[in-house]
């Protein structure tokens, strides 16, 4: 079968002593929509931010179609074709959810 899109091994991301994330497994594959489920504080924001650049990860491997990454920014992650939409903190409740988007 063939390597997923994006596959996410063993990550660790410690906060100092708040262990966020210790041995999360994740994976894509091409054409799939996945949705990420977790209680709060469940390390979801976390795995995402490692996802696409925005926090180093502790431990773990990033593989894109089974080639590993070294994502050191989010710069390195766009490069890839990894972008994140943050929730509402950066919508404008006025706009147009298509307006909002752009
Ligand atoms: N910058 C930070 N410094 C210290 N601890 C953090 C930091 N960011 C997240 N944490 C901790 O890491 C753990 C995972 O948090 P995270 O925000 O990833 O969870 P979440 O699943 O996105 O939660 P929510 O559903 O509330 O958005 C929590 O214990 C949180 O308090
Ligand atoms: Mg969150």
């Amino acid at each position: 079968m063939a390597e997923p899109l994006i596959r996410m091994q063993n990550i660790r991301k410690s906060y100092g002593r708040v262990q966020a994330l210790v041995d999360a497994n994740f994976h894509v594959n091409e054409k799939e929509i996945v949705g990420l489920l977790g209680d709060n504080g469940a390390g979801k924001s976390t795995l995402i931010k490692v996802l696409s650049g925005a926090v180093p990860l502790t431990s773990g491997d990033i593989f894109i179609r089974g080639k590993k990454v070294n994502l050191r920014s989010t710069s390195d992650a766009i490069a890839h074709g990894i972008e994140t939409i943050y929730q509402d903190s950066a919508l404008v409740t006025q706009l147009s959810i298509a307006r909002n988007l752009f």
